[in-house]
């Protein structure tokens, strides 16, 4: 055993944080940002985000036919997005497809764009069909961690549209359990909360997650020995992920 203390600011940080419209991004820190696919060295994620979205592609994709369209954005990038959509599109559309400023997931560094490598592409609905490489990516999405952040039936919660092309990095148990149980980020704090599910991973492990709700004050927990994480969720309290090897 060994204790972490948490502070309450930390609520705002980590790979499962809910970023919407009614969760705006809180922290101000710009994440470590790689390239997932060199070829294309100005489209970068968060460092672990890219180092498995590097894996996924590779795996589903060693030809490159999927390239990546939009990965962090700056605050003042994602203005300018929601502006000239709008000027172009309207508010119907901008609202749809474009997250407001400051409530973007690409401003996390944990969300990325992906099409179909074409002549043209489209920035803001980029084609990434459910077929060949580009389904074959999403079966395999999970395994790596990431989720199909915005799907049609869950657009009531998410508040944007559906958009096959985007995908959030969760976390491996986390993606596998959204995937699973047919959940949004919106869902999943709750779904955590009242099952403290288990997942059980390829490699022969499980991984186990909680929920914890943040006091006011610095907060002393204890963990078990092994791999755990801690991720905040951007809205009141934190998610316990811990490893363990199946006996
Ligand atoms: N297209 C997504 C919703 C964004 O702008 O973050
Ligand atoms: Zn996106």
């Amino acid at each position: 055993m060994r204790t972490v203390t948490l502070h309450p600011d930390q609520i705002y940080t980590g790979p499962l944080i809910l970023v919407n419209a009614r969760h705006p991004l809180r922290d101000p820190v710009q994440p470590y940002l790689v390239p997932p696919d060199s070829r294309y060295p100005q489209i970068t994620m968060e460092r672990q985000a890219a180092r498995l979205l590097s894996a996924a592609l590779q795996a589903a994709d060693p030809d490159g036919a999927i390239v990546p369209v939009s990965g962090w954005r700056s605050q003042a990038q994602q203005q300018a997005i929601w502006d000239d959509t709008l000027k172009t599109e309207g508010e119907v559309f901008t609202r749809q497809y474009v997250a407001l400023p400051g409530c973007s997931e690409h401003q996390t560094g944990l969300a990325m764009d992906l099409a179909l490598a074409a002549p043209e592409i489209d920035f803001i609905r980029p084609h990434f069909p459910q077929d060949g490489v580009c389904g074959l990516f999403r079966q395999l999405a999970a395994r790596y961690g990431f989720v199909q952040r915005y799907r049609r039936h869950k657009e009531p919660l998410t508040g944007i549209a559906e958009e096959p092309w985007h995908f959030r990095y969760v976390g491996v148990p986390h993606a596998r359990l959204m995937e699973e149980n047919d959940l949004c980020l919106e869902e999943y704090r709750d779904f955590v909360r009242g099952n403290r599910p288990v997942c059980r991973l390829e490699n022969g492990q499980t991984a186990q997650v909680t929920y914890l709700l943040c006091p006011q004050e610095p907060w002393d927990i204890p963990l078990p020995d092994g791999r755990c994480q801690i991720s905040g969720d951007n809205v009141a309290g934190f998610f316990l992920t811990v490893w363990r090897d199946i006996p």
